[in-house]
């Protein structure tokens, strides 16, 4: 087609035009079969092979996509119904009870109306009260003429001024009580020291049971010359 037009301008021929016309298509073919049938045929399998590798990583490519696009959209769904229907934490584990919390207020109430120190001391025993000392035997003699060991000794303790024995390294909060030991007042700093006496030294956690520290109390009576009687 070009060759036509190539044909009409700079060159025109003047004779036998349309036999050159000819001639000039038969090479044109020549040159095409040549391109087609010979070193030309390399090319287009080639260029398939390059298509087929393309087309294997494209695949691949699909498929990763695809695994990740699944994933995403499970992730994404989980967070979703999430935010929909969020869960209900309970705020303490279990379950109420009706009227559980009214009966558990019934008993608690009971301890308040504890009985008071003269009435259980009234009934106490000192032989158990020798026994519930096993504990606090730990840290103090109770023998008379008893030394210190972790603690004071405790021999003739009640109506002695509080951190009195000589010696002793009484702690800072101990010092600060003052007064005389009273049953009143051991039997509080028994129930709970840490409570009674800031910073005290007496690491022992308490004796919960008001009737055990009574007879402890009881006990401590009998340890001295003139014992001290119960209050009224
Ligand atoms: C782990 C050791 C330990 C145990 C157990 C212990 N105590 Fe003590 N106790 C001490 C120490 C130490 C002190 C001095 C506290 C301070 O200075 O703060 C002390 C102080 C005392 C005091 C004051 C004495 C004073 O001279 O002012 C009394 C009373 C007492 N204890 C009674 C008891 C009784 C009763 C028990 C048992 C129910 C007991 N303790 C158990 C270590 C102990």
């Amino acid at each position: 087609m070009g060759l036509g037009i190539y044909g009409f301008g700079s060159r025109r021929p003047k004779k036998g035009y349309g036999a050159a016309l000819i001639r000039v298509a038969k090479s044109d073919a020549k040159r095409l079969i040549k391109f087609s049938g010979g070193a030309s045929c390399a090319p287009p399998i080639e260029f398939q092979t390059g298509a087929d590798a393309r087309m294997e990583t494209t695949n691949a490519n699909k498929i990763a996509l695809a695994v990740l696009g699944t994933l995403l959209g499970t992730m994404a769904l989980g967070i979703f119904s999430n935010a929909v229907f969020a869960p209900n934490k309970a705020l303490k584990p279990g379950y109420e009870l009706p009227g559980a919390p009214e009966a558990a207020a019934a008993p608690a109430a009971a301890p308040a109306a504890e009985e008071p120190l003269a009435a259980l001391l009234a009934k106490a025993d000192p032989a158990k009260g020798q026994a519930d000392t096993k504990p606090c035997q730990a840290c103090h003699s109770f023998d008379k003429g008893g030394v210190a060991k972790v603690g004071p000794p405790l021999y003739g303790v009640v109506g002695r001024p509080v951190a009195s024995i000589a010696g002793f390294a009484y702690s800072d909060g101990m010092k600060a009580v003052g007064g005389d030991w009273t049953y009143d007042k051991i039997n509080t700093l028994i129930a709970k020291p840490s409570a009674f006496v800031k910073g005290t030294k007496m690491s022992f956690p308490g004796e919960s049971d008001a009737h055990k520290r009574a007879d402890i109390l009881a006990y401590l009576q009998t340890l001295s010359e003139s014992p001290v009687p119960f209050p009224k």
